[in-house]
């Protein structure tokens, strides 16, 4: 493309950005909440606890109204499960359902559109104990908690998400400490495979249920997405390529949308004796889903090369921007095209183009980012302050690419960044930040807790403000 007469942003664009509950709530068992998977988990070396994060369950109000300084229209934030259910079913806890009442009532009061994720990496303990996503009930348990939510928050929430990453729950679960494989599991990949058509029922009942209880809403399935590029011009890295498309991208989206099993996928499981258990009615129900709009995370791109057969994988990190390798498909390598964040991911604005560009002519449906953002150490300077510079590229390379795709004519509803505030990494702790607030406390000691405007505060404002127009540098 010449990339001349470039379109605006949408005069309606969601600006804002996202945070998940266990990573920035804190009070992880206070006022009748029960445990969920992240509670009960090994914390990896050397991170933060979950049980204060950026205690964002009591300072609520104060971080809102943070966003509202910074403009936001939109705020995308996750209902713990173990809040509003502490056994997962059952018994509802009254006390969560006023802190999300509360929470949504902030939101609109200061004009700000709340985005609400059912699911984001948080099973409650007492389902994980009953099979968690490998039970089949656990489909039924799902609906449950939605109706509950639907019921409660309905009349003011518009716009819903039904589980974050399930691409990532599937694909690296053990890292992000949410996957359950039953001791003595034959067939691992039959079990994961098993749990992710769960959730992919679950998901198509939800969303057809979230069109029959509130017609005026919308819903949308929320994975990451990332373009996978070859690593050369050879035809069998050009077919790695579409395997991995098709294992991390594609396999979710083909469902959610079309009520299809992705085909490459299917084979592969065939491969592996490891398709799962479908029951009669099941692709009825998927065909009969549509989520409204698509939400996607993205971060980076992937490049992969051919993987031989009889590759055995070491013990190189995997996490859900890097590594990964299946003996005889794929195998994640090094983009050496492309510089890499201090957490060893790499950085490709472009491919989030790429991205959009590519997910748009698969599906047609209008989309929003979910998240995208810079993972650094930052260093709260004595006077109070946060110049991170680095941060500010990051946002302005990727909005540039952003608009590109807009005006390649891609339908983008909205760009909600990782993360509003500082919150505790998946997997890596405090230190990783991302937020446009600071927020005062380490992995090795709760601090003051007190909230810092950062330099990408003041800059997401301004851009916030032109509607996309002005991402020039602070004066
Ligand atoms: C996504 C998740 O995978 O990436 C978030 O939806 C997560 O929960 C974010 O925090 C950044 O990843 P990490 O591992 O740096 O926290």
């Amino acid at each position: 493309m010449l990339d001349k007469n470039l379109k605006p942003f949408p005069k309606d664009f969601f600006w804002g950005a996202s945070t998940s509950a266990y990573q920035v709530e804190g009070a992880n068992l206070s006022d009748g909440k029960g445990p969920s998977c992240q509670d009960v988990k090994e914390l990896p070396a050397g991170t933060a606890s979950l049980d204060i994060c950026a205690d964002h369950y009591h300072r609520f109000e104060e971080d809102i109204a943070l966003m509202a300084e910074m403009g936001f229209k939109m705020y995308r934030f996750s209902i713990a499960w173990t809040r509003i259910l502490p056994q997962g079913t059952g018994e509802v806890n009254q006390a969560g359902i006023d802190h999300y009442n509360k929470v949504i009532d902030c939101c609109l009061a200061h004009g700000i559109e709340p985005l609400v994720t059912m699911f984001h990496f948080d099973m409650p303990d007492a389902l994980d104990q009953r099979g968690s996503w490998g039970n089949r009930e656990s489909v039924d348990w799902f609906v449950e908690y939605a109706k509950v939510l639907f019921e409660n928050f309905g009349d003011r929430v518009k716009y819903w998400l039904t589980i974050n990453e399930q691409n990532m729950l599937t694909l690296v679960g053990p890292v992000i400490g949410t996957m359950h494989i039953p001791e003595g599991c034959t067939n691992v990949i039959k079990e994961t495979y098993q749990q992710n058509h769960h959730m992919l029922l679950a998901q198509a009942k939800v969303m057809k249920m979230c069109h029959e209880m509130l017609p005026e809403a919308k819903i949308a399935p929320a994975p990451n997405i990332s373009l996978v590029y070859p690593a050369s011009c050879k035809p069998e890295d050009i077919q790695a390529a579409q395997e991995f498309n098709a294992m991390r991208n594609w396999i979710y989206l083909d469902m959610a949308v079309y009520g299809v099993y992705n085909n490459l996928i299917w084979r592969y499981l065939e491969e592996h004796d490891a398709t799962p258990d479908i029951e009669p009615g099941d692709m009825d129900i998927m065909k009969a889903a549509h989520p409204d709009f698509i939400g996607f995370n993205y971060y980076n791109t992937s490049t992969v090369q051919k993987c031989p057969a009889d590759f055995a994988a070491g013990d190189g990190k995997v996490d859900q921007q890097k590594g990964g390798a299946e003996a005889g498909y794929f195998m994640n390598v090094s983009n050496p095209n492309l510089p890499k964040t201090e957490f060893g991911w790499e950085i490709d604005p472009m491919g989030y183009r790429n991205t959009m560009r590519e997910m748009y002519s698969r599906y047609h449906l209008p989309m929003i980012t979910t998240e995208n953002g810079l993972g650094a150490y930052d260093t709260l300077t004595e006077d109070g302050k946060v110049h991170d510079q680095y941060r500010i590229k990051y946002l302005r390379d990727h909005i540039e690419q952003l608009q590109l795709a807009i005006s390649d004519g891609v339908e983008m509803m909205g760009y909600l960044p990782w993360s509003a505030l500082d919150l505790v990494s998946t997997h890596e702790g405090i230190r990783k930040r991302y937020g446009f607030i600071y927020v005062d406390t380490t992995d090795e000691k709760v601090g003051t807790l007190d909230r810092y405007r950062k330099d990408s505060f003041y800059w997401y404002k301004k851009v916030i403000a032109s509607n996309g127009a002005d991402l020039s540098d602070l004066a």
